[in-house]
C-alpha cells in the first residue's frame, strides 16, 4: 500500500487534498506528494522480491489504489563503464540507461506510468500533454494501453522519429508553430478550461514523483548505497530535484545510509538558462531562446527551474554547458565505447560529464553515475553525417576476397 497523504506546498508548506491541483492558491509554490514515511516498513529485501518495474517501490508513489500501467517501465540497466572510464581517467562510472526503458525508449515512461495512473483514479478521460518528443511518445503509448483518449501538443519542428513515435498510438498529433515554451503556455490554458488531464501540467504533482524512481533504482543497484556525483540532463527541471528527493526519501525510510551525492546539471550550451543561473550565481534561470540541435531538452524556461538551482547547490554540485559539437562527440564515444547509442539529451548529459571531470570538479577517484534518458534511434539524423558509409560489395566470394585483403593492407600498416 502507498502512504500516500495529499499535496503540500514546497515554499508554504499548506497541505491540500490529492486532486489534480500543482500550484498553492496561497503563494503560487509548487505542490508535492507528501506521505506518511514513519509508517513506511519495507524492507530491501522486500523491494528485491518485486517485479523488475518502477511499481516495487510504490510505498513512495503517490496513487491511491492498484498500478493500472508501466508494468514493464522502470528498473533499466545500471551499465559499468569500464572502457568508457578507462577513456575518462575515472576509475568508477556508471550509466543509468533510460534509453532502453519501455516502452518508449526514455525516462518519461517512468513518469507517465504514475501520471496515468493517477489520471484514471482521479477520472480523467482524455490524457494529454505539452512535449518535445519523448513525453508525447510515452503519453501516447500509455493512453493507448489504458484505452484513453489522448492529445499531445508538440513544436511543429521536431525530429521525423521523434513525432512518428508518437503517431503509431493513433494520439491526437497538434504541431504549434512555436517552440516549446510557447506549446506549453498555450496547453495551460486549455488544461484550465477543458478539464483534460495534462500530465505535465494539472498532473504534474504526480508526473514528477515518477522521476524519483530513477534515484531508488541506482541505489539499489550500486547494492542499497549512493553514488558520489550524478549527472543528470535538466530541460523543463522535473527530474533532477527529485533525484535529489527520491536518494533523500531512502534515508528517511531506513534504507540507504551515508552521503548524499552531489548532483551535477547537464544542458546544451544552446539552452542552458539553469547552467547560467549556476555559474552567475542568480537565484533564479533567465528565460533563454533554444538553439540546439538537442531539442528534447530544449526548454528555455523551466517549470521547476528555482528546485533544480536548489538541489544543484544543496548537494555541491556544479553545472555544465556542452556544445552541439561536444554533444555529438559524446553520443558516438559511448556508443563506441559500450555500446549504448543515445539521442542529443544523453550526448548533452555525458558531455557535461566529461567536461566536470576534466575540469577537476569531479575527482577521478569517485564514484560517478550518468543518466542517460534518451534513446539515439529516434534522432538518427543528428549523427548520420558522420556515418562511415556501408562496404558495397558483389555476391561473389572473390570480390570479398579482394576486399578483405585491402583491408589486411590497411591493419597491417595502422600496426
Ligand atoms: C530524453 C530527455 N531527457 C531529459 C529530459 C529532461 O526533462 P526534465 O528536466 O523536464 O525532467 C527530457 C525532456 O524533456 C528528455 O526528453
Ligand atoms: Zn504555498
Amino acid at each position: 500500500m502507498s502512504a500516500f497523504l495529499g499535496l503540500q506546498c514546497h515554499l508554504c508548506k499548506t497541505v491540500f487534498p490529492g486532486e489534480a491541483s500543482y500550484v498553492c492558491d496561497r503563494c503560487l509554490g509548487p505542490l508535492e506528494p507528501i506521505y506518511d514515511y514513519a509508517a513506511i516498513a519495507v524492507t530491501r529485501a522486500q523491494i528485491e522480491s518485486r517485479p523488475k518495474n518502477l511499481w516495487r517501490y510504490r510505498e513512495l508513489l503517490p496513487i491511491a489504489g492498484e498500478p493500472r500501467t508501466g508494468f514493464n517501465s522502470g528498473f533499466t540497466p545500471l551499465v559499468r563503464c569500464t572502457r568508457l572510464a578507462a577513456r575518462l581517467g575515472v576509475s568508477e562510472l556508471y550509466i543509468k540507461d533510460d534509453s532502453v526503458n519501455h516502452p518508449t525508449l526514455s525516462y518519461k515512461d517512468r513518469v507517465v506510468s504514475v501520471a496515468a495512473t493517477r489520471a484514471q483514479e482521479l477520472g480523467f478521460r482524455v490524457l494529454a500533454c505539452a512535449s518535445t518528443g519523448n513525453l508525447a511518445n510515452s503519453v501516447s503509448a500509455h493512453a493507448a494501453r489504458l484505452g484513453m483518449e489522448c492529445c499531445v501538443f508538440i513544436p511543429d519542428n521536431l525530429e521525423p522519429g521523434k513525432v512518428q513515435g508518437s503517431a503509431i498510438f493513433n494520439p491526437t498529433i497538434l504541431a504549434i508553430a512555436g517552440n516549446y515554451d510557447d506549446v506549453n503556455r498555450l496547453c495551460t490554458q486549455v488544461a484550465d478550461r477543458f478539464g483534460w488531464g495534462f500530465v505535465n501540467i494539472n498532473l504534474r504533482s504526480y508526473y514528477a514523483e515518477g522521476a524519483k524512481t530513477l534515484a531508488f533504482e541506482v541505489a539499489e543497484q550500486l547494492g542499497w548505497r549512493y553514488p558520489q556525483h550524478l549527472v543528470s540532463p535538466v530541460a523543463g527541471g522535473t527530474l533532477l530535484p527529485r533525484i535529489l528527493r527520491g536518494f533523500r526519501e531512502l534515508k528517511q525510510v531506513g534504507l540507504v545510509d551515508g552521503q548524499l551525492p552531489k548532483i551535477h546539471a547537464a544542458q546544451a550550451a544552446g539552452c542552458a538558462p539553469v547552467v547560467h543561473a549556476l555559474q552567475n550565481g542568480l537565484e533564479a534561470p533567465e528565460l533563454v531562446r533554444p538553439d540546439t540541435i538537442a531539442k528534447s531538452i530544449a526548454i528555455g524556461n523551466p517549470a521547476d527551474g528555482h528546485q533544480v538551482l536548489e538541489s544543484v547547490r544543496g548537494t555541491g554540485g556544479s553545472g555544465a554547458a556542452v556544445s552541439d559539437e561536444a554533444i555529438i562527440d559524446a553520443i558516438q564515444l559511448l556508443a563506441e565505447t559500450e555500446g549504448i547509442f543515445t539521442e542529443p539529451a544523453g550526448g548533452a548529459t555525458l558531455g557535461g560529464a566529461i567536461d566536470l571531470i576534466q575540469r577537476g570538479v569531479i575527482p577521478p577517484d569517485e564514484s560517478i553515475v550518468v543518466c542517460v534518458t534518451g534513446n539515439g534511434y529516434k534522432t538518427a539524423e543528428v549523427t548520420r553525417e558522420r556515418m562511415k558509409a556501408p562496404v558495397r560489395l558483389s555476391r561473389a566470394f572473390r570480390d570479398f576476397e579482394a576486399w578483405a585483403a585491402t583491408r589486411d593492407a590497411e591493419v597491417s600498416r595502422a600496426t
